[in-house]
């Protein structure tokens, strides 16, 4: 599947955070799609840490990555020594994915460190070797922000979500210092799909909720599902944006949403029709404080500059999951 003119054989491509959900999808479009295209992927994989919130430390997980012919670099983005083994390459294309992705993490010395130092270090190696930069940005920029949410207008309310923002202010100070790069921001919401699973809790409720579903157990909702909307965005989409993100009309930050809002209640019921159940669904009452109920990207700049069209609905997109949510249930995490 092309989604522009770009050939991207002879090229050498950098994917940090390449053993993560996103990064290993981007991987494998490109080994299947440009066989000669030279991957290189950076991400420093899973230990044995633990944040404070039970969650590990990072989500790269070899099992993405089984079939994956490139180079693979195991290193932080904290470390100079391990950024410095990027030198022996020159990249054309970098895709930066590698973050603290946990929205719950409150350790902000660790994030601002890993999510926004790192970036100053990685726009160094692209200008250095002339690349195009794309980079991973979030919806949780917006924080509560009434929906539709519209870039220019941010509120994060947590770390993770303020790590982000200075990421698209670094990115575009950058852009103007530097306007013969190519850097776009993406602003990713609610993505599930394939090679979501090692992120475990933090996976999308698409796959929790199958795989409740598949276990018999009714599955479980926050009160007032129903009326907590989200924009849910399938893994193709993703790689669509980022993809088209590699020519862009202008630098900036785009929203990749599908800008349909759905709620929970909805994936539980399309996953029961998929799975040919009908459980009752139990709600129990939302823990959290600062959880975004009502979310829609407007992606009509996404369109204008980038082209970023997504084609995959709720329904189409857990279709298509449907399959790897059944291969995967009973599979540990670990
Ligand atoms: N999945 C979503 O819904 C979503 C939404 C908005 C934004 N994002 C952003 O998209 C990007 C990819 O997200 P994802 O869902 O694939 O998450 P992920 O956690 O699966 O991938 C992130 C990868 O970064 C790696 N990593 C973490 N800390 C690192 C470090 N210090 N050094 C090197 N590698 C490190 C992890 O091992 C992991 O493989 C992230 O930047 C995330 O913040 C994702």
């Amino acid at each position: 599947m092309n989604y522009n003119n770009i050939d991207f054989n002879y090229k050498t491509i950098l994917i940090t955070g390449g053993a993560g959900f996103i990064g290993s999808n981007l991987a494998f479009y490109f080994q299947e799609n440009f066989p000669n295209a030279h991957i290189v992927i950076f991400d420093c994989f899973r230990n044995e840490g633990l944040f404070s919130n039970g969650n590990p430390k990072s989500y790269g997980h070899y099992k993405n990555l089984i079939g994956f012919k490139g180079d693979v670099i195991c290193g932080n983005l904290n470390s100079k020594i391990d950024l410095s083994k990027l030198n022996q390459y020159k990249f054309n294309f970098i895709f930066h994915q590698a973050a603290i992705s946990d929205t719950r993490v409150y350790d902000q010395e660790v994030i601002f460190q890993t999510n926004v130092n790192s970036f100053y270090d990685l726009l160094e190696i692209a200008k250095k070797d002339n690349a195009v930069m794309v980079y991973a940005s979030s919806a949780a920029t917006y924080g509560n922000l009434p929906a539709p949410q519209t870039v220019g207008k941010e509120s994060p309310e947590n770390p993770y979500g303020f790590s982000k923002l200075l990421m698209d202010q670094i990115a575009n100070r950058y852009s103007l210092e530097n306007p013969d790069m190519t850097i776009v921001g993406l602003r990713f919401f609610n993505v599930y799909g394939n090679r979501e699973f090692y992120k475990a809790k933090t996976s999308s409720m698409v796959i929790q909720l199958g795989h409740q579903i598949l276990n018999e157990d009714n599955p479980r909702l926050f009160e007032n599902s129903d009326q907590i909307y989200r924009d849910f965005i399938f893994i193709a989409d993703v790689v669509q944006a980022n993809i088209k993100a590699c020519s862009p009309i202008k630098n900036g930050t785009y929203n990749i949403g599908t800008s349909i809002p759905r709620s929970f209640k909805d994936i539980a019921d399309i996953l029961q029709k998929e799975l040919g159940t009908n459980l009752n669904i139990d709600y129990f009452p939302n823990p959290y404080s600062g959880y975004q109920c009502n979310t829609k990207a407007d992606i009509t700049s996404s369109l204008k500059y980038i082209g970023f069209n997504p084609s995959f609905s709720l329904e189409d997109g857990i279709k298509a999951y449907i399959p790897e949510i059944k291969k995967l249930y009973g599979e540990k995490y670990s």
